[in-house]
């Protein structure tokens, strides 16, 4: 089975209660459920990782550069700003799909710069937690 390391940052933990008008009332333990399901039919096995803190993200993403395994990151927050997150991704030697639940771009134009976009093979922005399961199905069509 192939593996993929699905990777939460900053506050995705309050998913479930976190301004649910921009986010949705799933928890993240319900996104990750839906993601376990989609990647089972897919063929996947999903490591299913947050962290509010940019060291362990970054930890993660050498683990997974190390393991040459596939990641799909929600960055949250340090999408806009992490230039550490940034490098760390650009080691990753399988692809990266970046995800977000809302769409920044429509969002304040801070939201508007992504430091991840230019190093992932592409970005699923705006369908709630469906922006997971897209980018597993597109993970499995690469
Ligand atoms: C987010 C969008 C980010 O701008 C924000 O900081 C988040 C969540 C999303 O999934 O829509 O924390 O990544």
């Amino acid at each position: 089975m192939r593996k993929v390391m699905i990777l939460n940052g900053p506050n995705l933990d309050q998913l479930g209660t976190r301004e649910a008008d921009l986010y949705g009332t799933l928890t993240l333990a319900e996104i990750a459920n839906m993601c376990n399901a989609t990647a089972a039919a897919l063929d996947f096995e999903v490591d299913f990782r947050q962290s509010n803190d940019e060291a362990t993200l970054i930890g993660w993403l050498h683990e997974a550069a190390k393991s040459e395994l596939p990641v799909i990151m929600n960055p949250a927050a340090f999408t806009h700003y992490s230039i550490a997150i940034r490098d760390a991704a650009a080691m990753l030697t399988a692809p990266l799909i970046e995800v977000h639940i809302s769409n920044p771009i429509a969002r304040e134009e801070f939201r508007h710069t992504s430091f991840i976009s230019g190093i992932a093979k592409g970005t699923i922005s705006g369908f709630g937690a469906n922006s997971y399961l897209l980018a597993l199905s597109a993970l499995a069509q690469l």
